[in-house]
């Protein structure tokens, strides 16, 4: 679906580099298929030396190609809004990784048919292991939401979701790498607290995390029979749970994901 793909990346600083970045390391796409802009040289220099199409100048991401990815700020999107006007035909895809602009604000910037979809992805990309967001705009069809899903599944996975979701993707996935090394970092702390090198504690928390989220993703269990199976009665598991829920980590997670998605419906208000 991808092989002959090309496309554009207008901004590849954080996310739009971890994005093509993460792309070539997947290897579905050659990096010749990418063209990586951005107003700033320093952040083209090693996707240039990957292999990737670089330019400082925006219309190169979006004259040939067929999906062409809007991944700047969205506050320097004003400004590119008629570049893009310009330049994108209705045959091309234009995608959002924009956070809190939805699709009816980008289509009222462009020519009427032009398909839009928004996804809301995660620096993960860089490693193959982000978790995005996608819905698809008012003009996309369901093959060009398609051919976007399967550009991001090569550096992650993606979930299909309605416009009016994609505040809590945001809240949840968005932000939920700060989440995970928070609770890392005090796990680790933790560790040290009890007499373990931060090394060899911080190793151990990752390694936990990452072990744990696999098993839920792979074996397809719900998270709390996964549990059960390794608390004992009486053991030191269960000791430690019942100390998480007397300080609340639960209510905190659920807390701070409903907190960072009113703040994302807040900043994608005009
Ligand atoms: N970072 C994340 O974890 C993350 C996750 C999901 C979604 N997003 C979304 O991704 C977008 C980018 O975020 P980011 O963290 O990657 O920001 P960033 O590191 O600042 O990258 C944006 C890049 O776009 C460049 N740029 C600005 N105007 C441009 C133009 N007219 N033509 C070409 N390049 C231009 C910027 O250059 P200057 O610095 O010179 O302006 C910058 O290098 C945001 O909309 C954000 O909501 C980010």
């Amino acid at each position: 679906m991808t092989e002959e793909c090309r496309i554009g990346v207008i901004g590849a600083g954080n996310m739009g580099g971890a994005l093509i970045s993460g792309l070539v390391a997947a290897g579905h796409i050659r990096p010749a298929q990418l063209t990586a802009t951005d107003l700033r040289d320093a952040v083209l220099q090693p996707l240039r030396q990957l292999g990737v199409r670089t330019s400082t100048q925006a219309e190169d991401a979006i004259l040939g190609q067929q999906v062409v990815v809007l991944g700047v700020k969205p506050q320097s999107a004003p400004a590119l809004f008629q570049l893009v006007k310009e330049h994108l035909r209705p045959d091309q895809i234009l995608v959002s990784i924009m956070a809190g602009v939805n699709t009816a604000a980008i289509e009222s910037q462009l020519e009427a048919s032009v398909p839009v979809v928004r996804v809301m992805p995660q620096t993960l990309a860089q490693l193959g292991a982000a978790a995005s967001g996608v819905c698809g705009g008012r003009h996309a069809t369901p093959a060009q939401v398609d051919l976007v899903r399967a550009i991001f599944d090569q550096v992650g996975s993606t979930v299909l979701v309605g416009e009016y979701q994609m505040d809590a993707v945001t809240g949840l996935s968005g932000s939920g790498p700060a989440y995970i090394y928070t609770v890392i970092e005090a796990l680790a702390d933790g560790g040290v607290r009890m007499g373990l090198s931060r090394e060899v504690a911080l190793k151990l928390a990752a390694q936990t995390a990452l072990g744990a989220a696999r098993m839920v993703l792979e074996s397809g269990q719900h998270p709390a029979i996964l549990r059960d199976q390794v608390t004992s009665p009486g053991g030191t598991t269960i000791a430690g749970l019942h100390k998480l829920e007397e300080k609340g980590l639960r209510d905190a997670l659920i807390s701070a994901v409903q907190a960072a998605t009113e703040r994302s419906i807040q900043l994608g208000k005009p």
